[in-house]
């Protein structure tokens, strides 16, 4: 192990006067015994669809609930959904709670993300919806044209951005390019209420519907009739109460993830110390949540992540993501046969340590680092 002070892969900040904001809110609603979907949650609630220019959003317990509940509200049984090779597991998994199909797509190398041409290649008579993921926290310059090809076919496109709160494409929120967006506060995001994730959308029967989904599919709060087949999804008090606090300090957070971005791109850009950069896509202004680079090709990732950590003190984060969905024994029956660039996308690229309190000293460790391991022939 290295002496020299480690840089971890992530960190998640609540600042002295955060927490006393926090914990006087909880002890509040322990007096008074509201604790869930309660005012907080309204509160919560208004300020992430200001903060987003979006008509409404609804909170519940996950960004997998979130996901579910977009997708029963379509009623998508016995249909397919097109879904990345290249995302999160909750992405798929919730196509098949909800009764579905996820039918895989290839990963545009370029944006990480989905093209259009991909889509194109992948739709059948039986797709019903196209779940969208932004990758890192990019969103493709293809939205857009995505969203009329939607449109024009008479399917949905709904956007699963647990990566990409606070990104936008020219001056649009990612979440709200088609019929609702899903995201998540698990803790590793740009910002956490610990458990818990939100359903933006300006239609309001979707709003509804997620209202009704969350709540044990209950025709309302107090009463025990079920007209849905709905889950405990809520979310309580206490995680509304710290997403508020969070979502109060989100554009600084932003910011300054940024910013570290921005110093691993001036230092590392050119290619010249081994990694490849993702550039972000044009028009995209992103969140910072990941920084992704490409390994050459051939290196071992393991390898290089096991270097910069004993050598340098630099703890890379998780990847976005390892492997692809197909090779997850419990997905790999969804393997179309021609995923190649996910799996290049996944077993190439690597990501480097990016948070909100990160200081240049940290980044410049990290950025020493990678020259090192060019210069020691790990890169
Ligand atoms: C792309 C993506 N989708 C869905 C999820 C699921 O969110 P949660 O962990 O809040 O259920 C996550 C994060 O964990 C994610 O990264």
């Amino acid at each position: 192990m290295s002496s020299l002070p480690q840089v971890p892969p992530t960190r998640i900040d609540f600042s002295p006067e955060d927490r006393a904001w926090i914990t006087a809110r909880i002890s509040e609603v322990l007096e008074t015994g509201r604790l869930t979907l309660g005012p907080y949650g309204e509160q919560f609630e208004a300020e992430l669809s200001k903060s987003m220019a979006v008509k409404h959003a609804v909170v519940v317990n996950s960004g997998t609930a979130s996901l579910e509940i977009m997708l029963r509200a379509m009623n998508i049984t016995g249909k397919d959904v097109l879904v990345p090779a290249n995302t999160f597991f909750a992405t798929a998994a919730a196509v098949i709670s909800a009764g579905g199909t996820p039918v895989l797509m290839d990963t545009d190398i370029a944006t990480l993300s989905t093209s259009l041409v991909e889509i194109e290649r992948r739709i059948t008579p039986n797709t019903v919806g196209i779940m969208i993921v932004h990758i890192a926290g990019f969103v493709t310059a293809e939205m857009p044209a995505i969203a009329a090809f939607a449109k024009k076919k008479g399917i949905w496109l709904m956007e699963d951005a647990a990566h990409a709160q606070g990104s936008t494409l020219d001056g649009k929120h990612a979440g709200t390019f088609g019929l609702a967006g899903s995201f998540s506060f698990y803790p590793t995001k740009v910002m956490t209420s610990a458990e818990g994730g939100v359903i933006v959308t300006d239609d309001d029967r979707m709003a509804e519907e997620a209202r009704l989904y969350r709540d044990q599919g209950k025709a309302g709060f107090l009463t025990n009739t079920h007209i849905r087949m709905g889950y405990n999804w809520r979310m309580s008090e206490p995680h509304a109460i710290i997403g508020l606090r969070h979502l109060q300090n989100f554009p600084a957070m932003i910011k300054a993830r940024r910013r570290i971005a921005e110093r691993y791109d001036a230092a590392l850009g050119d290619g010249a110390a081994g990694l490849k950069p993702f550039a972000v896509p044009k028009g995209c202004v992103y969140n910072g949540y990941k920084y992704v680079a490409m390994l050459p090709d051939g290196v071992d990732r393991k390898t290089v992540k096991a270097w910069l950590r004993e050598n340098h003190g630099v703890n890379c984060s998780g990847e976005v993501y390892e492997v692809p969905l197909h090779k997850n024994e419990v997905l790999k029956h969804l393997d179309p046969g021609d995923l190649t660039q996910s799996e290049i996308a996944c077993n190439r690229q690597i990501c480097l340590p990016l948070f909100a309190s990160m200081t240049d000293a940290q980044a410049d460790q990290v950025i020493a680092g990678v020259r090192a391991a060019k210069a020691a022939g790990v890169l």
